[in-house]
């Protein structure tokens, strides 16, 4: 079944249907969220498998893996993660996954609940749950998901330091702020001087250049869709350690140096400086 009109609407979202699947469309925006690829698929393959999730949760660890599911949306990337780590034998689980998502305007995820039949990841009890109650247990205790209701730019202040941050805001041109070097800067203090690895879908030359910047190494991502590439941030710590990422080289500052969009999101006018931190970055010392 093949629809475009929307079957629903909350506040600025509203439900389409596209080759059966249900799809969520900021109307102020336009922007649809995992708007080219299967929601579920795209989720597995940028975030859960990209992350090496099953791998980091087989680590035997009293610490729990922390994962912050930046921008919870209709809850497509979380419930990957979830789905995941349930897939997993009891056995082979070393460690237990605390998986936080952040999210300011749970309306979609309330619509995607009401038409479920159209997003089959929310056949599972924990979406419903951690509506009502913030937070979610599975049975045996290794797997919790909770819930911080608000604003991503203070709340992740209060959440405990993260080992996976899987980075899902709407673009630059509606969510401008996150994607900024101060926030990215931020971002990197929260890590707490811990090996910390994000995944975004983006391989925007301004986003990777805010990311540098911010002093993140930044590494490609696997394609998706219509992209070739995506971008993967680590932090100092976990680019210092066996990581198995492809770190953007000589070639992708000769690009970067010719580029139109060198201008890292967020800097203000006069400062210069952000050009000398994109060069002198400590990646492209080696290469
Ligand atoms: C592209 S959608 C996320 C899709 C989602 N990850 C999924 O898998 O379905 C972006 C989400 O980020 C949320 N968001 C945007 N800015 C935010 C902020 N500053 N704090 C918290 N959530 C934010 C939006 O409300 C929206 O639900």
């Amino acid at each position: 079944m093949n629809r475009e009109q929307p079957i629903s609407h909350a506040g600025r979202y509203e439900v389409v249907v596209r080759d059966g699947i249900g799809r969520i469309r900021d109307t102020v925006s336009g922007e649809v969220m995992h708007s080219v690829n299967d929601p579920a698929e795209e989720a597995h393959a940028l975030y859960v498998e990209q992350s090496r999730l099953t791998e980091r949760l087989r680590e035997q660890n009293t610490e729990p893996l922390v994962v912050w599911d930046v921008g919870l949306g209709a809850a497509a990337n979380a419930m990957a993660t979830i789905q995941a780590a349930e897939a997993m034998n009891v056995a082979d689980r070393g460690r237990r996954l605390l998986l936080i998502s952040f999210e300011n305007d749970l309306d979609s995820l309330k619509l995607a609940l009401g038409v479920r039949q159209w997003f089959k990841h929310l056949n599972h009890v924990a979406p419903e749950q951690l509506l009502t109650k913030d937070r979610w247990v599975n049975r045996d205790d290794s797997i919790e998901w909770r819930l911080l209701q608000g604003d991503f730019a203070t709340l992740k202040f209060a959440a405990p330091p993260p080992d996976l941050i899987f980075f899902d805001p709407f673009s630059f041109k509606t969510d401008s702020e996150l994607w900024s070097v101060a926030s990215f800067h931020e971002l990197l203090q929260t890590c707490n001087g811990r090996a910390t690895e994000l995944f975004t879908y983006t391989y925007s030359t301004a986003v990777r250049a805010a990311m540098l910047v911010a002093g993140f190494h930044v590494a490609k991502g696997c394609a998706t869709g219509p992209k070739t590439e995506t971008t993967i941030g680590l932090s100092p710590l976990a680019a210092r350690g066996n990581h198995r990422r492809e770190l953007l080289g000589a070639a992708w500052l000769l690009r970067w140096s010719r580029s139109g969009a060198q201008t890292p999101f967020g800097v203000s006018g006069d400062d210069e400086s952000w050009r000398a931190a994109v060069t002198g970055h400590p990646q492209f010392q080696s290469t």
